[in-house]
């Protein structure tokens, strides 16, 4: 190997390997490979005394150092002024843009807040499916046959001219499969989604949410169930709260009730929310039917017991004084937004 060859080669594995990690670094890498008095002329002039027929060769040689030069020069430069332009776009100084805040949704908050006025005395969580078989909805809870809730104008059912399977219409159904699975003493509160077909308006939803009650065991009384309701009302509405049941008729109670509470506005004094009336129907009760209790195995002889049913949306309804019912479910933010403070 000739003595330039030598220098070529060392010089093109210098532009290889040298790191160039600044503009001050580029710039010498500059002057030295491609200024005006770079390190490639002197090799121009030493290529005349290269022997004639290795000329063209050592010559081509000394034309791709250049260029290999030249590349890289070009390609470090390149990527130095993207990664400056970067710099200048992000502002390092600028205040950091807040996270929104969610909001718990109205329901969730009542439905929590319902659940943990019940626990306080004693009340476990029970769940169930929202397609539901007519022995849940229906049989078991000792609706007659021909009774109207069954009716097509009140239940969804899942295949047209078939009525075993169906949208649960009341969580009812869930606390017949816990009579169905546990044995007395029973006490439990059974939050979910029910269904029922009615056209949509600011007062009626298709779907809406109930948390029923149910509680058995040797000697409970209707005493028993008012004093539960009370309390629950008190809880809810605050200690002035009072109650009022007034007869009523579920197949499934007997007697049966509907709860009314002293107006959470006037304090029974009389205003538009309550109608001048003093009092805001909020639930339904009575002492469970001995037809249910023994659809499921349970001895009326020993056990008697009570249950209530209410809807969430009417109990946050009247806590924020939400008129219209499609507001619930329709998300808009501006109304969600609204329950932040009540997380
Ligand atoms: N299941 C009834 C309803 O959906 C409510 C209720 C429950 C009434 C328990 C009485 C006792 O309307």
């Amino acid at each position: 190997m000739l003595d330039i060859e030598k220098k070529i080669n060392d010089l093109l594995s210098e532009v290889e390997t040298t790191s160039l990690n600044d503009e001050k670094e580029l710039e010498s890498f500059r002057i030295r490979f491609l200024g005006s008095k770079n390190i490639l002329k002197p090799l121009f002039g030493e290529l005349k005394s290269v022997p004639n027929e290795q000329k063209k060769e050592v010559g081509q040689q000394i034309n791709s150092l250049k260029q290999a030069a030249q590349q890289k020069f070009d390609g470090i430069k390149e990527s130095m002024e993207s990664s400056s332009v970067d710099k200048e776009r992000i502002d390092f100084t600028r205040p950091g843009e807040p996270v929104k805040l969610g909001a718990r949704h109205p329901i969730s908050i009542v439905r929590s807040e319902i659940i943990s006025i019940f626990e306080r005395i004693g009340y476990g969580v029970s769940e169930g499916p929202e397609i539901e078989d007519d022995w849940h909805n229906f049989s078991a809870l000792n609706f007659p046959p021909e009774h109207p809730a069954r009716d097509m104008q009140d239940t969804f059912f899942v295949e047209k001219d078939e009525r075993e399977m169906a949208l649960r219409t009341h969580t009812s159904s869930v606390q017949v499969r816990v009579m169905e699975n546990n044995k007395p003493p029973i006490r439990t509160i059974s939050p979910g989604r029910v269904y029922r077909n009615e056209a949509i308006s600011s007062r009626a939803h298709c779907f809406f949410h109930q948390v029923e009650g149910l509680f058995i065991d040797k000697d409970v009384s209707f005493a028993d169930l008012k004093q539960t309701l009370l309390y629950f009302a008190q809880e809810m509405f605050g200690k002035k709260a009072k109650i009022r049941l007034r007869p009523s008729y579920f197949p499934f109670t007997e007697p049966s009730a509907e709860v009314d509470v002293s107006c959470t506005i006037c304090n029974g004094e009389g205003c538009n929310v309550c109608k001048y009336t003093g009092w805001l129907e909020i639930l339904g009760c009575g002492m469970v039917d001995p037809n249910v209790l023994k659809a499921s195995n349970i001895d009326t002889d020993v056990y008697s017991g009570f249950a209530f049913g209410m809807g969430i949306e009417r109990i946050a309804q009247l806590k924020y004084r939400v008129n219209d019912l499609r507001l619930y479910s329709e998300n808009d933010v501006r109304f969600l937004e609204q329950f932040k403070s009540a997380l």
